[in-house]
C-alpha cells in the first residue's frame, strides 16, 4: 500500500484570538487504510478533518505544518478526490432541493454526467447505498427521509465524486443503533469495493474498533497516542486513552466493572494547563508533567504515546 496522505506538524489557529486549535499533529494514511480519530468533545477531531480537506471555517487558519498527498509519477503532489460526510445528515442537506437534484448536480460536477445518464447513475448510487424504490425517491426532499436514509444519501453523494479519501465526521452519532450498524456495514463494504482510504471520527471506541486499522487519540488539539487499533484497545499507553476505554459501558453481563468516569473536563483552549494538558485530570501525574509537554515516543511496534509515565502493558 502506498501512502496517500501525510500530515506533518499541522497547526491550526483562530488568529483573531491567538488560540491554537490543532497543535503540531502528525499522522499518515495509506490507500485503502482507515484511520480513526477519537477523543472528547472539543479535542480538535473535526478541525483536523477540515484542515485535511482544506475547508477550514472562516476565521480559522492553518498557520503551520503541511498536508500532502501521494507523490505522483512526475514527482509533484497529486491531490486525491476527497469527500466528506457529516454528523447530522438532515441539516447537511439543503431542504429546498430534492435528493435527485442533489445527486445529479454532484454527478455533473464530478463525472460530467447530464440528463438521463445522471438520473440513471443517481438511481444506481441510491440502490448501492441500500435505498429501495430509488427511482421514485429522487423526487423526495430530505425532510421526507429518516436520518439513516439521509446519511445514506450523503454517502451516495460522496460516492458520486469517486473519492480516494472519504472523511466521515461522526457519521453515526445522530442515528439509532440499528441504523448505526447498517451505516457501518455499508462503509465497510464500500471500502472493500472501492479501495478508498477512510478517516473516521467518533466518540465511540466501538465504532473505531470496528472500522479502523489505526487509531489516533486526540486531546486539546494534540495526538497523544497512536497505534494499530487492536493494540490501542488492548494495551493503551497514555492514561487518557486508558481512561477513555475505562469509561466505555460494556454490554457483557459477565463484566461487572462499572464504567469509570474521567474526572474533570476538557480545559478551554485559551487557558490550557502548562506541560501535559491532561495533568489536572491524570492520576499518574508527577511534577514534571506540569512543567513540559512530553514528546511522543515509541511504546510498541507502530505505537507511540506522549506521556512521562505510560500505563504498563
Ligand atoms: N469558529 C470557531 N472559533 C473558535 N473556536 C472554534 C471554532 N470552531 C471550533 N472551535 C474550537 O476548536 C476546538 C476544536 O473543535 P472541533 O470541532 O474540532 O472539536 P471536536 O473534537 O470535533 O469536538 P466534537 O466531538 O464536539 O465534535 C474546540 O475547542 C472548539 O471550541
Ligand atoms: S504526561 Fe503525566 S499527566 Fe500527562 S498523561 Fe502522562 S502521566 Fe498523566
Ligand atoms: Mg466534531
Amino acid at each position: 500500500m502506498s501512502t496517500l496522505l501525510t500530515v506533518r506538524d499541522l497547526v491550526v489557529e483562530v488568529p483573531a484570538r491567538n488560540i491554537k486549535i490543532i497543535d503540531g499533529i502528525n499522522f499518515s494514511l495509506d490507500s485503502g487504510q482507515t484511520l480513526g480519530l477519537v477523543g472528547e468533545s472539543g479535542c480538535g477531531k473535526s478541525m483536523t478533518c477540515y484542515a485535511v480537506a482544506d475547508m477550514l471555517p472562516r476565521g480559522i487558519a492553518r498557520i503551520g505544518g503541511s498536508v500532502t498527498f501521494e507523490q505522483d509519477a512526475g514527482g509533484g503532489r497529486a491531490t486525491p478526490k476527497i469527500a466528506m460526510i457529516f454528523q447530522d445528515p438532515t441539516s447537511s442537506l439543503n431542504p429546498v432541493h430534492t435528493i435527485g437534484y442533489y445527486l445529479e448536480t454532484a454527478l455533473y460536477r464530478h463525472q460530467g454526467l447530464k440528463g438521463m445518464d445522471a438520473r440513471m447513475e443517481a438511481v444506481r448510487l441510491l440502490e448501492r447505498v441500500g435505498i429501495d424504490r430509488a427511482a421514485s425517491r429522487l423526487r423526495a426532499y430530505p425532510h421526507q427521509f429518516s436520518g439513516g436514509m439521509n446519511q445514506r444519501v450523503m454517502i451516495a453523494h460522496a460516492l458520486a465524486a469517486k473519492p480516494q479519501l472519504l472523511i466521515a465526521d461522526e457519521p453515526t452519532t445522530a442515528l439509532d443503533v440499528t441504523m448505526q450498524a447498517q451505516i457501518l456495514h455499508l462503509l465497510e463494504e464500500l471500502k472493500a469495493e472501492t479501495g478508498m482510504a477512510l478517516m473516521i471520527v467518533s466518540h465511540d471506541l466501538g465504532v473505531i474498533a470496528r472500522l479502523a486499522d489505526r487509531a489516533a487519540v486526540m486531546y486539546c488539539g494534540k495526538i497523544v497516542e497512536t497505534a494499530p487499533v487492536a493494540e490501542l484497545l488492548q494495551r493503551p499507553a497514555h492514561p487518557y486513552a486508558r481512561a477513555l476505554i475505562d469509561c466505555m459501558p460494556s454490554i457483557d453481563p459477565q463484566d461487572l466493572d462499572p464504567p469509570v468516569p474521567i474526572p474533570g473536563s476538557v480545559p478551554l483552549l485559551d487557558s490550557l494547563p502548562e506541560g501535559c494538558h491532561f495533568h489536572p485530570r491524570c492520576l499518574r501525574a508527577s511534577v514534571e508533567c506540569s512543567a513540559h509537554f512530553p514528546a511522543s515516543a515509541a511504546v510498541g511496534l507502530a505505537h507511540e504515546a506522549s506521556c512521562y509515565h505510560p500505563v504498563a502493558a
